[in-house]
């Protein structure tokens, strides 16, 4: 198949950007209309880039033919709005992060996907970045021997008019905090580099800014596989964002990927060398920012899926993994106590409340 995949996107905010410039680089990905409700942000970025623009997403894909659509709104609304593009238009989706904010949510828009018989991806870009994708698959070749401990810490700055820039920023029915906003990134990758997780201990904070919802956590887990997890995160670090790093300590090696986006390998070493381990420090690299490079892989791997009807690692029931883990350390945080995964959730607050 060699005419081009075309997408449509929704929510012409702060990430729009990324995406656009991310499927420039993807040969055989044209974005073919935009689309906002504030109709300065759809009109800017219609004209600059040539393509329709729309203040209604429903109008836009009632007049343009498209094969899959970004949904970059707001959190709260990923849901709502990615059920009814599927089906109504029967169009595949790919959702920024998180999927949604409630389980029931992300349910339903796996559901729909399925009788919708259209595909349904999420936004995980950091799983595309250079190191991780080397450290995933000393993982999977079982070099650590066994997994004793994972890491994490998402040292971020974000100041006051962030959070004021758009009213749905920090609260819990739109956004949730640092944890479900900036940190889910790191939540999915240790869930996705560790496996499982049988329950969460967390406890948060509201250190310095005027929100809703927490701008700092800590959170121990306990892996299905017996190993341990700690995870840190926050927006309150001054005066720049300090870290976004993961560290995975085995029987037999210890790697950790630091910078501020899990951007550079700061430690690879193995008891059992391989020759290849002296190369791993050229796939540390610098990005623009905590948001990384990744989504131009990731826009490359669902073209690919799409054409070819391979499955893909974005999946569906990916994105609802991190948010359940996200909703449980919620609920430890309400109840001060340990909470098991694959339960219900009743006091987390993310979202409102979870009927699933
Ligand atoms: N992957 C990443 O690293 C990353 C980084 C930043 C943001 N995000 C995610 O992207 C999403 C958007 O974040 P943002 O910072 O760009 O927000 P934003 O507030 O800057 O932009 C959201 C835009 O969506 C528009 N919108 C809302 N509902 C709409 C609708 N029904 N139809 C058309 N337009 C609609 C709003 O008018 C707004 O312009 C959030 O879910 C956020 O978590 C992901």
């Amino acid at each position: 198949m060699n005419s081009p995949v075309r997408f449509a996107l929704i929510g012409c905010g702060r990430i729009a950007p990324k995406h656009i410039n991310a499927l420039a680089k993807v040969p055989q990905a044209q974005l073919g209309c935009v689309c906002d409700l504030e109709e300065s942000k759809a009109k800017a970025i219609g004209e600059e880039l040539g393509v329709p623009w729309y203040t209604q997403y429903r109008d836009m894909l009632e007049h343009e033919p498209v094969d899959i659509v970004n949904v970059c709104t707001e959190s709260g609304n990923h849901a709502g709005v990615a059920i009814d593009v599927m089906k109504k238009f029967g169009c595949n989706v790919i959702v920024e992060k998180p999927m949604a904010l409630r389980l029931s949510d992300a349910d339903a828009m796996i559901q729909t996907a399925c009788d919708a018989n259209v595909r349904l991806f999420t936004v995980k870009q950091n799983r595309f970045n250079g190191p991780i994708q080397l450290l995933k698959r000393a993982l999977d070749e079982s070099r650590f021997g066994r997994v004793l401990m994972i890491t994490s810490r998402v040292r971020w700055h974000r100041t006051q008019d962030y959070y004021d820039q758009a009213p749905w920023r920090g609260t819990w029915a739109q956004d949730g905090g640092c944890i479900t906003n900036q940190a889910i990134h790191y939540v999915d990758l240790m869930q996705w580099l560790g496996g499982p997780v049988s329950s969460v201990y967390a406890t948060s904070r509201r250190f310095l800014h005027h929100m809703e919802a927490e701008d700092a956590a800590v959170a121990t887990w306990q892996y299905q596989s017996g190993a341990l997890g700690a995870f840190e995160a926050t927006t309150c670090a001054n005066p720049k964002d300090l870290e976004g790093s993961i560290t995975v300590l085995g029987e037999k090696g210890e790697v950790e990927i630091a910078g501020f986006a899990v951007n550079q390998v700061r430690t690879w070493a193995f008891v059992d060398e391989e020759p290849e381990d002296k190369q791993v420090q050229d796939t540390s690299y610098v990005p623009d920012s905590v948001y990384g490079f990744g989504h131009e892989a990731l826009f490359r791997s669902v073209l690919q899926s799409l054409v070819t009807g391979q499955p893909n690692m974005l999946e569906g029931g990916e994105g609802r993994k991190a948010l359940e883990l996200v909703t449980a350390m919620y609920e430890s945080m309400e109840t001060d106590m340990a909470v098991k995964l694959g339960t219900t959730y009743p006091h987390s607050r993310l979202g409102g409340p979870d009927v699933s």
